[in-house]
C-alpha cells in the first residue's frame, strides 16, 4: 500500500484531485468508481476547479458509484444519486448517461445487483475507485463481517452507520436501515483504489486497516492484498499509526 501523509483535508483533497485528473487525461473514458459522505467532496470541488480552467474535461468519463440506500430515489434529498448531481455531476460535463448510481427503488433488487455487475463488466471493469472509510472500516457500504467474495449485495446497514449518516437527515430515524452496495469482490477488481481519510474520528479505522489483520471484521483490510492501493490520509488520520511507531 503506497501511503501518503498530508497535512490536513484540503491537501488531501488536492491530492486526490491530481490522481484523478492525471487518470482522466492519460484515458479521457476512464471508468471511475466514485464515493459520497463528506470525505470526497472536497476532492469533488477541485475536480469542478479543475474542470471550469478549462484543464479537463468528463465528457467522455464513465461514473459508478459504490452505493445507494434502499428506499431512496434518485429524486429524494438524501439519495447518493442527489449528492452525486449536487456535488460534482451538474458541474461538469459529464454525460448523465454515463453516470452510474445503483437504484434503491427497484422492485427485483438481485436482479439490480446483477446488473450493476454486469454493466462494470461490459465497460472493462473500473480504473480508478475513489473511497472513503467508516468509523467501523467499512468500505462502500461493506460492513464489518461481510464476505469478501461478495459482489453488489444488499447490505444491512451496522447500527454505528446509521449513527454516523443520521448527521445527513432530519431526524435519525429516517436513515435508511438498508442499501445496495458494490462488493469487497467488485472494489478489489478495480485497477486502482485510491483511499481517502480525514480526521482524528478514522483514526483507528486507518490503524486496523493499515496495520491490524487481515479480515472480515474490518473491511477496509481487504486492501492490503490489493496491488495498486494509494491511501491520502491527513495527520489526524494517521495519527493512531504515528503513536504506535
Ligand atoms: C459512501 C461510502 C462510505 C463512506 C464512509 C465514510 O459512498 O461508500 O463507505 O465513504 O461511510 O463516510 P464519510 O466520508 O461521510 O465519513
Amino acid at each position: 500500500m503506497n501511503i501518503l501523509v498530508v497535512k490536513d483535508y484540503e491537501e488531501m483533497s488536492e491530492k486526490a484531485a491530481h490522481i484523478v485528473v492525471g487518470k482522466i487525461l492519460s484515458k479521457p473514458d476512464s471508468v471511475l468508481g466514485l464515493a459520497t459522505g463528506s470525505t470526497p467532496i472536497g476532492l469533488y470541488r477541485k475536480l469542478m476547479d479543475f474542470y471550469n480552467c478549462g484543464l479537463v474535461s468528463f465528457a467522455e468519463t464513465i461514473t459508478f458509484n459504490l452505493d445507494e440506500y434502499i428506499g431512496l430515489s434518485a429524486d429524494c434529498s438524501q439519495s447518493y444519486a442527489m449528492f452525486m448531481k449536487n456535488n460534482l455531476f451538474n458541474h461538469i460535463d459529464i454525460k448523465r448517461e454515463n453516470c452510474n448510481i445503483p437504484s434503491g427503488t427497484i422492485n427485483d433488487r438481485s436482479k439490480e445487483c446483477q446488473y450493476y455487475e454486469k454493466k462494470i463488466k461490459a465497460h472493462g471493469g473500473i480504473d480508478l475507485q475513489i473511497l472513503g472509510i467508516g468509523r467501523n472500516g467499512h468500505i462502500g457500504f461493506n460492513e464489518p463481517d461481510v464476505k469478501f467474495e461478495a459482489q453488489t449485495h444488499i447490505v444491512k446497514l451496522d447500527e454505528q452507520t446509521i449513527f454516523d449518516n443520521a448527521r445527513f437527515f432530519e431526524r435519525s430515524e429516517d436513515v435508511p436501515k438498508s442499501a445496495i452496495s458494490m462488493g469487497i469482490k467488485t472494489i478489489m477488481q478495480s485497477r486502482k483504489i485510491v483511499l481517502l481519510a480525514s480526521g482524528k474520528e478514522k483514526a483507528d479505522a486507518v490503524f486496523g486497516m493499515v496495520k491490524g489483520q487481515i479480515t472480515p471484521k474490518l473491511p477496509a483490510s481487504v486492501l492490503q492484498l490489493h496491488p495498486n492501493v494509494t491511501l491520502i490520509v491527513d495527520e489526524d488520520a494517521y495519527s493512531k499509526i504515528n503513536n504506535n511507531k
